[in-house]
C-alpha cells in the first residue's frame, strides 16, 4: 500500500504561508491539506479560494481541500478554479450528497466524503462507488492540536473492508491528532493517507518529522 502524508497548513504560520508550504513540500509532503472553516458548520474561520489560488503556483503536489462549510455546493467550483485537486465535504452539510459528489467530479477534482467521530458510515451505502476518498475524522472538526479519538481506529478498519469489497482504489484518509508515535497503529487500522498539522508544523525540522513518520509507516508495513 502506498502511504501519503498530508501536512495541514492550518497549523502553519499564516504570516508566511507561502514559505511554509514550500518548506513542507521540500520536506517530502505528498499532499497539501487545506482546511476550510466557515464559522457556521464549525466554530472557526480559516481560509477560502483566494488563499488556495495564491499557494497553487508554489507547488505541484496535489492540494487536498477539506471543506468544513455549509452549504457546500456554492463554493465547490470556486475551489476547483483555484487549483484544488481533491475536494472533500461533510455529508451533513450537503442537502444532496450524491449531487455534491457529481459536482466535485464534474469540476475535474477527486471527491471525498468526511465522517465526524459521531457520524455513522451509512452515508457510504449508496455513494461509495462514486468516491475517490473517504476521510475519517479522529477529532471533532474545527481546530488543530486536538487529541486523537481512539474509536476512529475501528471506523478505519470498517471503512477499509468496505472499500476492499468494492475492488476500487479509494483512499482512506485520517485527520486529527496524528503524530509520529501513533501513525503506525493508525496505518495498521486501515488508513493510507495521513493528515498532520501540529505534529509537523509544531516542530522545527519538517523534513525530519515527515521522515520519522515514514519510518514508522515502514514498520507498520512489515508488521
Ligand atoms: C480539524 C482539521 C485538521 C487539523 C488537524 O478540523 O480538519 O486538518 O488541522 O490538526 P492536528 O494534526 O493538529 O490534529
Ligand atoms: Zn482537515
Amino acid at each position: 500500500m502506498a502511504y501519503r502524508i498530508a501536512p495541514s497548513v492550518l497549523s502553519a504560520n499564516f504570516a508566511r504561508l507561502g514559505d511554509e508550504v514550500q518548506q513542507v513540500v521540500a520536506g517530502g509532503a505528498d499532499l497539501v491539506h487545506f482546511d476550510v472553516m466557515d464559522n457556521h458548520y464549525v466554530p472557526n474561520l480559516t481560509m477560502g479560494p483566494i488563499v488556495c489560488e495564491a499557494i497553487r503556483p508554489l507547488t505541484t503536489v496535489p492540494i487536498d481541500v477539506h471543506l468544513m462549510v455549509k452549504p457546500v455546493d456554492r463554493i465547490v467550483p470556486d475551489f476547483a478554479r483555484a487549483g484544488a485537486n481533491i475536494i472533500s465535504f461533510h455529508p451533513e452539510a450537503s442537502e444532496h450528497v450524491d449531487r455534491t459528489i457529481a459536482l466535485i467530479r464534474d469540476s475535474g477534482c477527486k471527491a471525498g466524503l468526511v465522517f465526524n467521530p459521531g457520524t455513522p458510515l451509512d452515508y457510504l451505502d449508496h455513494v461509495i462507488d462514486k468516491l475517490d476518498l473517504v476521510l475519517i475524522m479522529s477529532v471533532n472538526p474545527g481546530f488543530g492540536g486536538q487529541k486523537f479519538i481512539p474509536q476512529a481506529l475501528k471506523k478505519l478498519a470498517t471503512v477499509r473492508s468496505r472499500i476492499q469489497a468494492t475492488g476500487r482504489d479509494i483512499w482512506v484518509e485520517v485527520d486529527g491528532g496524528v503524530k509520529v508515535d501513533n501513525i503506525a497503529e493508525i496505518a495498521r487500522a486501515g488508513a493510507d493517507t495521513f493528515v498532520a498539522g501540529s505534529a509537523i508544523f509544531g516542530t522545527r525540522d519538517y523534513k525530519a518529522t515527515i521522515e520519522a513518520m515514514r519510518a514508522e509507516l515502514a514498520k507498520a508495513k512489515k508488521a
